[in-house]
């Protein structure tokens, strides 16, 4: 058989993957930064950078639909003699003597060589900085002189990046520059109610610039010929209005041998309302030449890059697996928390396949990332679980996205999609587990961000919990409002007008009976959760503590709440064993007229993966071997080559009272794609029930690094990460991967492997210990930092799938499975 081609190889030592052609099968991207200020870059320097929003604060500015698709970026031009080339191939496409590009833990470096020179540009996010340092080596590896001509380039996006690609009757009147030595300011709209500006710099003298694209490309030209770098001589355009870029222009002159490097900054600054000029027009620049000076020479960058490096060590270092199987570590120990920290800091706004103009954060998406990142910097999760449940309403119901920059609900999208308010418990409870910091709880927390409305956060869990309750249908399971979990289950909608969104429309929401089987798992799951917080904290306020400070709270009765919850939990069990079960598997959901969806009784879409994988994570009607029957037939009709898909048979035709999900082609998205992001629910299913080997093989088909071979030619997307959708079985392509990146799929992915696979579970008084493992599995060392703590966990499975025999903490032999939590360094040693 041929030899498959490949783009590229993971390098461990430096946690990096490394693509060794840049012609890949679609741009695998990385992502730099890590709070304030962020940048998309691909394998070819294409990408934008933005502040906070990627709607409201864009930096640079970026085409999507483009063709080609990836189009515009940091570019830098090396004009060397007649040959102009680019370190990362694009845009001129000059065949290179070599190129390589590593993406590593928020940074980016990028090799090219050509005719005996290498240039290498090491792209990353200073912590704490709001700037992209670009920091550029050039390498004479010739035996002549070389007198190269380096042209850089950005294009500014003039803020919004909605109305930078429509409102053109304005935008092109608009655009403003300064010009300072070497650096080049983008100031447009400052003059009015902008305190903000964006700056590129370099540390060196400039023999020239342009700030005018159409100057410096050519209206007949492009980002591949620009017509200033093919003369080989800028014009010091200043730019008023059009498109505002920023170009320099250097001569650089290098012996055989020698080396250059060059600090270029993109930066980005606020002033206060009255300091915004230093004279009238001019802008302020005190802040931009700080943050200039902190970062202008070889070594404060290095230094710079050595620290964000220290602080991934750091971060990857709190949970670590040794299982002598490369993929499996190299995924637990590097990748999968890598991407759970971007779709963290991202939700689903920004990647190659979300224009990051369309959606914000989702309320549902974040709580659900935040299980994936909350054991690496909590504090940030705590203020984000308070800036979600401040988008909530008082009846318990919330914004479905918020805008990260305003933390304001997003209008457009408005609420009613009935499973969101459950996962606010799921991301609390993840953090308290972790952190064992009750103290959340007690924070005061408004209603729709307004002031004077505040109430505890316990209090929006326990409206969150009752909107499910008061919002029950015939069958007393949950209505399912807009859509649940699937955004595509529209069952409220009847639609046949195409410029209706299916989302926002809900035109028969009268007297409406649709309801969710997925919402009424995922109540059982995180109201058996809510109960045990309950009472964990009546334990600890007659105990150990009471360090409530809010007199609700205070005099609150914890178990006669944990008891009226687990009445709603165990009648909501008995409305799924009654009518939530097809005989086989459960059922998905109960259309708008009260008819079965997922039922063996339907002619397509007899069986559907949310409501196996919700209702067997609670284990509902397990003791009448509904769980068992709904895994196998998982793994009967769902389960592909690729992974499991999510409904089968797909629909082939559009249906009315289902919306949005019939609207896709067979195996696409929400029609029987794979789904990756619900794969993991039947997994902890698995592991729940005790099948090691069923959940190993669901896990690995859609662990990248398992089907990395895959992924160079037939899935197309970034081998290192996991994407939200594989085409399904039915699909024209079965096994296309799209929408890499920002997808819950990480989380999921993380949390199942973390804590129901190697079985490393935080919980309020220390880590459960509870693996389900493949039969095959060897001896295992996780080693885990849990709040003042760091264990070395080891774990002999003896040939078993699940059921801890015996932990040793420190050689005394405990009772149980869960660690008790004490400070300092421990040895623990599992048998199963
Ligand atoms: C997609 C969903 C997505 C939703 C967001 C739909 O078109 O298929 O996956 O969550 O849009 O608005
Ligand atoms: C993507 C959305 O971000 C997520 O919230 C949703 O659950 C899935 N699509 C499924 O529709």
């Amino acid at each position: 058989m041929e030899q498959q081609k490949r783009y590229g190889h993971f390098d461990d030592n430096n946690r990096e993957y490394v693509i060794t052609d840049p012609q890949t099968p679609w741009p695998w991207i990385n992502y730099l930064g890590n709070e304030d200020f962020f940048s998309l870059i691909s394998n070819t320097a294409g990408g934008y950078s933005f502040y906070k929003d990627a709607k409201f604060r864009r930096i640079t500015r970026y085409r999507y639909n483009n063709v080609p698709m990836d189009n515009g970026g940091r570019y830098f031009y090396i004009k060397d003699g007649d040959t102009v080339w680019n370190p990362g191939w694009k845009p001129c496409k000059t065949p290179l003597d070599f190129y390589e590009c590593r993406h590593g833990m928020s940074y980016t470096r990028v090799t090219g060589r050509k005719n005996g020179v290498e240039a290498s540009v090491l792209f990353f996010v200073p912590l704490k900085k709001w700037a992209e340092v670009q920091k550029l080596t050039l390498k004479n590896e010739s035996n002549e002189v070389k007198n190269l001509k380096l042209f850089s380039f950005e294009e500014w996006c003039l803020w919004n990046a909605a109305t930078d690609m429509e409102n053109f009757q304005r935008n092109f009147s608009t655009g403003e520059v300064e010009i300072e030595g070497s650096t080049i300011y983008h100031k447009t709209e400052y003059r009015e109610r902008r305190n903000h500006y964006a700056f590129y710099h370099v540390n060196t003298e400039i023999q020239g610039f342009d700030t005018d694209r159409e100057t410096f490309v050519g209206l007949y030209n492009e980002f591949a010929d620009p017509q200033v770098v093919m003369e080989g001589r800028p014009r010091n355009s200043h730019a008023h209005g059009w498109s505002p870029i920023a170009s320099h222009y250097i001569e650089v002159t290098l012996k055989p041998g020698e080396s250059k490097d060059f600090v270029f900054l993109l930066g980005y600054i606020e002033n206060e309302q009255d300091k915004k000029f230093s004279a009238p027009q001019v802008i302020n620049k005190d802040k931009a030449h700080a943050l200039i000076a902190e970062l202008d020479t070889t070594a404060k960058v290095d230094k710079a890059f050595a620290e964000l490096c220290e602080y991934w060590d750091a971060l990857l270092n709190i949970y670590k697996v040794r299982t002598g199987n490369d993929k499996l570590d190299r995924m637990v120990n590097i990748w999968n928390q890598y991407q759970c920290m971007v779709t963290f800091n991202f939700s689903r706004s920004a990647s190659f396949f979300e224009s990051g103009v369309g959606r914000g954060m989702g309320f549902r998406d974040s709580n659900q990332d935040l299980v994936g990142f909350v054991h690496q910097i909590p504090p940030r999760a705590r203020q984000r679980i308070i800036d979600i449940a401040s988008t909530q309403f008082p009846d318990g119901g919330c914004y479905h996205q918020y805008q990260p920059l305003t933390k304001r609900g997003n209008n457009d999208i408005g609420g009613g999609f009935n499973d969101d308010p459950c996962w606010l418990i799921f991301g609390t409870v993840a953090y308290i587990k972790e952190t064992g910091d009750f103290s959340i709880l007690d924070e005061m927390v408004p209603f729709d961000n307004q002031p004077g409305s505040e109430v505890t956060l316990f209090e929006h869990l326990k409206i969150s919990m009752d909107h499910v309750i008061k919002n029950l249908g015939p069958h007393m399971l949950p209505l399912i409002g807009r859509a649940d979990w699937n955004d595509c289950l529209n069952l409220n909608c009847f639609s046949w007008d195409p410029n209706e969104s299916f989302q926002t429309t809900e035109n028969v929401s009268e007297g409406t009976k649709a309801e969710s089987l997925m919402i009424a798992g995922l109540f059982v799951v995180t109201g058996k959760d809510y109960v045990a917080l309950c009472n964990k904290i009546e334990e600890l306020k007659n105990g150990k503590i009471d360090n409530f400070n809010s007199s609700t709270l205070k005099s609150f009765n914890f178990s006669a709440e944990a008891e009226r919850m687990q009445k709603a939990v165990d009648a909501m069990i008995e409305a799924v064993k009654k009518h939530g079960w097809d005989g086989e598997w459960y059922l998905r959901a109960y259309d708008f007229y009260g008819n079965k969806i997922g039922s063996n009784e339907c002619e397509e879409a007899k069986i559907f993966i949310e409501s196996q994988g919700w209702c067997t994570m609670a284990e509902i009607g397990a003791e009448d071997g509904m769980v068992a029957k709904s895994l196998d037939s998982c793994k009967k009709y769902l389960e592909c080559e690729h992974g499991m898909v999510l409904n089968n048979p797909a629909f082939t035709k559009y249906i009315y009272e289902y919306g949005e999900i019939s609207s896709y082609p067979e195996g696409y998205k929400e029609n029987a794609g794979i789904f990756c992001h619900n794969n993991p629910w039947v997994i902890i299913g698995e592991c729940i029930a005790g099948r090691g080997n069923d959940a190993w093989s669901h896990y690995a088909k859609i662990l990248p690094s398992y089907v990395e071979e895959k992924y160079q030619t037939l899935h197309k997307v970034e081998p290192y990460v996991n994407c939200q959708m594989v085409a399904g079985k039915d699909a024209f392509k079965p096994g296309e991967g799209k929408n890499s990146w920002l997808t819950g799929t990480a989380a999921w992915m993380w949390y199942t492997v973390s804590e129901f696979i190697l079985g490393i579970k935080p919980d309020y008084d220390g880590i459960r210990i509870d693996p389900c493992l493949p039969e095959t599995a060897g001896d295992y060392t996780v080693n885990r930092k849990f709040r003042d703590a760091e264990y070395e966990i080891t774990i002999h499975p003896n040939g078993q799938q699940k059921g801890v025999k015996s932990v040793t903490l420190d050689g005394q032999k405990i009772d149980g499975t869960v660690i008790p939590y004490s400070a300092g360094k421990h040895t623990v040693e599992v048998v199963m």
